[in-house]
């Protein structure tokens, strides 16, 4: 995401992307907007994973709902391949949505347990193209080797799977229509630690041999530590710091991206770090705070941050939004 802007346009491009949900506030009361995005800007090139992360409400799935085009952007723009997908017709929208597929974080969810893996594996082709069932089946058949399933499970139904076989099911769904982008909600917080390294190298390898780009979505800055190329770390509906996984992980600029960094274990003591506790809930999106929105959170907060938003501005090969920023990474 942070490429220089020469060479092929990015697959996926966000322009200041904003959703903005009305609601109501209660009886009598005046209706309210949620800010769950707030202006966001990135792009994903073909063959890359873009990873979004940060706590929970802070926007991740509701970017997630513009990228798969279930919901339209309040405002900002939205390109994929080029083509416009924010304000596009409807047209237009149904000749690109199979182009962006989805897996969520609950495959237990996400699998309909009626039906067999077969089905499940065989319904976006019956769905979406002219095919007849033999050849529908043998792209089924190719596509439950390449995720690691065997033949028998073919006519077997989810329950009769581990989590993180059915999530083998969930990925080799999505990738049915051969799309360019799959957007991954959490796809590995549902399941055991020792399982979570097993999917991710799946959707590493299958990206490998495909080309395929990953918006991976994730509240926990460790889980996109290997699968991530580059990172985008949000904070109420905006974006706090982006840039190369390298930088990320090596120099976090912003108290924020800290904290987060600190939440998480890490087992090398060579690579423990100074630790910032994130204290106190996430503010609420319908009343967030004046300034920066973490300034109530943050150990360096001064007077300037309860009044000033902060622009995100390059630092040290990434972008940060932080007053103090260069100041405390000097
Ligand atoms: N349809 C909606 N109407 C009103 N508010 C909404 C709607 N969808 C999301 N929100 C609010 O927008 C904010 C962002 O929600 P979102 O689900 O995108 O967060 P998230 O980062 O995915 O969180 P989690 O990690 O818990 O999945 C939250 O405050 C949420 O309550
Ligand atoms: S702008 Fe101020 S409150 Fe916000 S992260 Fe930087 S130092 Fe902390
Ligand atoms: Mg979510």
């Amino acid at each position: 995401m942070t490429a220089p802007a020469t060479g092929d346009a990015p697959l996926l491009e966000a322009r200041e992307l904003a959703r903005h949900y009305v609601v109501s506030r209660g009886f009598m009361k005046p209706k309210g907007t949620v800010r769950a995005l707030d202006g966001v800007s990135f792009a994903v090139r073909a063959g890359e994973t873009l990873a979004v992360v940060g706590e929970s409400g802070c926007g991740k799935s509701t970017l997630a709902r513009q990228v798969t085009m279930i919901e339209r952007p309040t405002s900002g723009a939205l390109r994929l391949g080029g083509v416009d997908v924010a304000t596009g017709d409807a047209a237009t929208l149904k000749r690109m949505r199979p182009l962006v597929q989805m897996v969520f974080q609950n495959p237990y969810a996400s699998l309909n347990p009626r039906k067999k893996v077969g089905t499940l594996l065989e319904e976006p082709l019956a769905i979406n193209l002219d095919l007849d069932r033999a050849a529908r089946r043998e792209r089924a058949d190719a596509m439950m080797a390449k995720v690691g399933l065997r033949p028998e499970h073919y006519h077997r139904y989810p329950h009769m799977f581990s989590g993180g076989q059915r999530q083998r099911i969930a990925v080799a769904r999505a990738l049915m229509l051969n799309p360019r982008l799959v957007v991954a909600d959490e796809p590995v917080s549902a399941l055991d630690v020792s399982i979570q390294a097993q999917v991710l190298n799946l959707l590493m390898d299958l990206q490998q041999e495909t080309g395929i780009a990953y918006l991976f979505i994730s509240h926990n800055l460790q889980v996109v530590r290997h699968i991530a190329d580059a990172v985008l770390v949000m904070y109420l509906g905006r974006t706090v710091e982006a840039g190369p996984k390298q930088v990320i992980f090596t120099r976090p600029a912003h108290p924020y991206t800290r904290a987060l960094l600190a939440s998480t274990p890490v087992l090398d003591p060579r690579r423990r770090r100074e630790r910032i506790v994130l204290q106190g809930e996430l503010p609420s999106p319908l009343n967030p705070p004046s300034g920066c929105a973490f300034h109530m959170r943050c150990p360096y907060a001064i007077e300037r941050c309860r009044t000033e938003v902060p622009l995100l501005e390059p630092l040290g090969g990434a972008m940060v939004a932080c007053h103090r920023a260069a100041e405390l990474n000097a």
